[in-house]
C-alpha cells in the first residue's frame, strides 16, 4: 500500500541472533525515556444513540470500553484496527478534546479526568493533535500566518508581532517551508505541505525541550504515497528533537510497524493485543492481530503467510457481541468460554511486554 521508506540518517539495527527471514530492515527507534507522559485507566467513552432508533428506547453506542495504557516520554505507541473501532475517540479523549464516560487519565502525572477546560489550557500547550486531512482542518479564509499565529496568540506566547512573525518563520523552516508561505492560504498547497502547516501549528505552542504528548490521527492516509515518508521522517525528527510522545494511529500497518516503539490493536472498543513493534509483526498472539496483519503483503518472496480471512462484517458497537466481542468472527472460538467470559489483557510472559486478551491466545 504505501512506498517502502527509507531513511539513511539512522542505523539499522542488527542482532547477532535474528533469524535471516527477520523482515525488511527496520531501523532502531532511539529508546523511549522511563517517565511516563500519559497514561489511562479503563478509560471508556459511550455515546449515546438517538432514542427511538433503537427498539426499547435509548441505546448506547461503546466507541471505547476499558482501555489501559502508558505512553512515555519519547515513545510513539502505534494504534491500529479496522475502521470505526475506536482508535479517533481514544485519541480525543486521551487529550481531552472529548471527555471520557468511565476511567481515569493522566498526563504528565496530572489527573486530568475531570479537570474544567480553563484549568486544562496550560497542558494544552503540551498536547496537540494532527489530523488526517489538512485541508480540512485548516481554516481556508485564513493565511498561514494567520494560522499558525492563531496558536501562538491562544497562548499568548509572543511579545509582540515581530517576535510572533520571527517564531511563525521558525516553525516553518522547522516543519521544512519556506518563510515566504506566509501569506499564502491553505488551497494554494499540495497535501504534504499542508500537513507541514498542521505540524507547524502543533507545534507553535510547543514548549521546545520539554517533551509532549501529540495524537497522529492517520496522519499520512491522505498523502500521496511518495509524500508519506516524508511527513513520517519529519514527525521523527522532531520526535527525537523535541522528546515528543505520539499515539500514531493508522491502518497502514507496515508504517506503524516502522515508527512506532509499541503497538496497540483494537477490536471494538478494546485493547485486544499490545506489545513491542518487532515482538508484535514477529509472533501476533490474537487471532484477530493475525487476520489484520496477515493482509499485509510479505515482501520477500521466500516467506509465505497464512492469510487468514476474516468472516463477517465488524458486529455494532451498539450491540456487541458479549464476552470476547471478536467471538463470532473468530477462528479459535470455543462455545461456552469465548462467550461467557471477557478475556483480560495478560502478559503472556511476564517482563515481555506482550499482552492478550485472548482465553486462547496463538502460538501458546
Ligand atoms: N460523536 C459521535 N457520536 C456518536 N458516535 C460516534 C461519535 N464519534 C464516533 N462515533 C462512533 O464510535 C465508533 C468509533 O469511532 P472512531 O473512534 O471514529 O473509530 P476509528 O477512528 O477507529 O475509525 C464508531 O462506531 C463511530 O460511529
Ligand atoms: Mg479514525
Amino acid at each position: 500500500m504505501s512506498a517502502p521508506i527509507s531513511r539513511v540518517s539512522r542505523p539499522t539495527v542488527t542482532t547477532g541472533t535474528a533469524p535471516a527471514q527477520a523482515g525488511p530492515e527496520v531501523a532502531a527507534l532511539p529508546e523511549p525515556g522511563e517517565r511516563v507522559v500519559v497514561r489511562a485507566e479503563s478509560v471508556s467513552k459511550l455515546f449515546p444513540v438517538e432514542e427511538g432508533w433503537f427498539r426499547g428506547g435509548k441505546r448506547e453506542l461503546r466507541a471505547v470500553d476499558g482501555v489501559s495504557l502508558e505512553i512515555r516520554a519519547g515513545e510513539t505507541l502505534g494504534l491500529v484496527g479496522e475502521s470505526g473501532c475506536g482508535k479517533s475517540t481514544l485519541g480525543r479523549v486521551l487529550l481531552r478534546l472529548l471527555d471520557p464516560t468511565y476511567g481515569r487519565i493522566w498526563f504528565e502525572g496530572t489527573d486530568i479526568t475531570v479537570t474544567s477546560q480553563r484549568d486544562l489550557r496550560p497542558l494544552r500547550r503540551r498536547m496537540q493533535i494532527i489530523f488526517q486531512d489538512p485541508y480540512s482542518s485548516l481554516n481556508p479564509r485564513m493565511t498561514v500566518r494567520q494560522i499558525v499565529g492563531e496558536a501562538i496568540q491562544i497562548h499568548g506566547l509572543a511579545k509582540g508581532a515581530k517576535d510572533e512573525e520571527q517564531m511563525i518563520a521558525r516553525l516553518l523552516s522547522r516543519v521544512g517551508l519556506r518563510a515566504d508561505v506566509m501569506t499564502r492560504y491553505p488551497h494554494e498547497f499540495s497535501g504534504g505541505q499542508r500537513q507541514r502547516i498542521g505540524i507547524a501549528r502543533a507545534l507553535a505552542v510547543m514548549e521546545t525541550g520539554t517533551g509532549g504528548f501529540i495524537v497522529c490521527d492517520e496522519p499520512i492516509s491522505a498523502l500521496d504515497v511518495s509524500i508519506q515518508a516524508q511527513i513520517v521522517n519529519l514527525l521523527q525528527d522532531l520526535q527525537e528533537e523535541l522528546g515528543l510522545s505520539y499515539l500514531f494511529i493508522s491502518h497502514d500497518l507496515k508504517v506503524v510497524e516502522y515508527v512506532s516503539h509499541r503497538v496497540a490493536v483494537m477490536y471494538l472498543g478494546r485493547v485486544v493485543e499490545l506489545a513491542p513493534a518487532r515482538a508484535l509483526y514477529e509472533k501476533r498472539h490474537h487471532p484477530y492481530t493475525r487476520a489484520l496483519l496477515s493482509a499485509v503483503p510479505v515482501p520477500e518472496p521466500g516467506r509465505r503467510t497464512l492469510r487468514v480471512l476474516l468472516e463477517g462484517d465488524v458486529p455494532s458497537p451498539i450491540d456487541p457481541p458479549k464476552a470476547c466481542s471478536f467471538h463470532p468472527r473468530c477462528p479459535k472460538f470455543h462455545k461456552g468460554h469465548c462467550d461467557v467470559e471477557i478475556p483480560l489483557l495478560r502478559e503472556l510472559v511476564p517482563g515481555s511486554g506482550h499482552f492478550v486478551a485472548c482465553h486462547y491466545p496463538e502460538g501458546t
